[in-house]
């Protein structure tokens, strides 16, 4: 069987560029163990309220010694607990959302605000604002019939 040149030199960059894939995402991924930021820690999405840090009466905002502040969220059909909430300007906040149904995301429109709320996971993001106002946090997942109804409110104050 004849192949022509031209072909054969073409099959050869082919299989070259998907072997120089295969090595990249070897050498990255698995021998420097890079991958996409996440924080993977898991919680019983059923038992939410017996939960040591999601139960109602944990939840909001909480100021850490070092003064930077956690805020600890639900999210489930339809609406994020607290509805409203207030926070300090240039400062260091780690929200962490958990969903007691579906999974949910949370977007803050006009920051870099963005993550998924995967029911069975804590979805942990640390970020500051810089600028004082009302930040709407919208839910960015279909999650049903009242999806365009879940909407929650944060306050920056400086
Ligand atoms: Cu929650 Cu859409």
């Amino acid at each position: 069987m004849h192949i022509d040149k031209l072909e054969k030199n073409w099959a050869g960059i082919s299989l070259g560029i998907a072997g120089l894939f295969v090595t990249v995402i070897l050498g990255s991924a698995f021998f420097h163990g890079i991958h996409a930021p996440s924080n993977v820690e898991t919680i019983d999405s059923a038992k939410l309220h017996l939960s040591a840090e999601f139960a109602e009466d944990k939840l909001g905002v909480e100021r850490n010694p070092n003064g930077s502040v956690t805020v600890r969220m639900v999210a489930g059909r339809y609406g994020f607990y607290p509805k409203e909430l207030t926070l300090p300007a240039e400062t260091e906040i780690t929200f962490r959302w958990v969903s007691l149904d579906v999974i949910h995301g949370v977007h803050m429109p006009m920051t870099n605000m963005s993550t998924m709320i995967v029911p069975g996971y804590v979805a942990q993001v640390i970020t500051a604002f810089h600028h004082a106002g009302d930040y709407p946090v919208l839910c960015n997942e279909y999650c049903g019939m009242g999806h365009a109804h879940m909407w929650s409110n944060i306050k920056v104050v400086s």
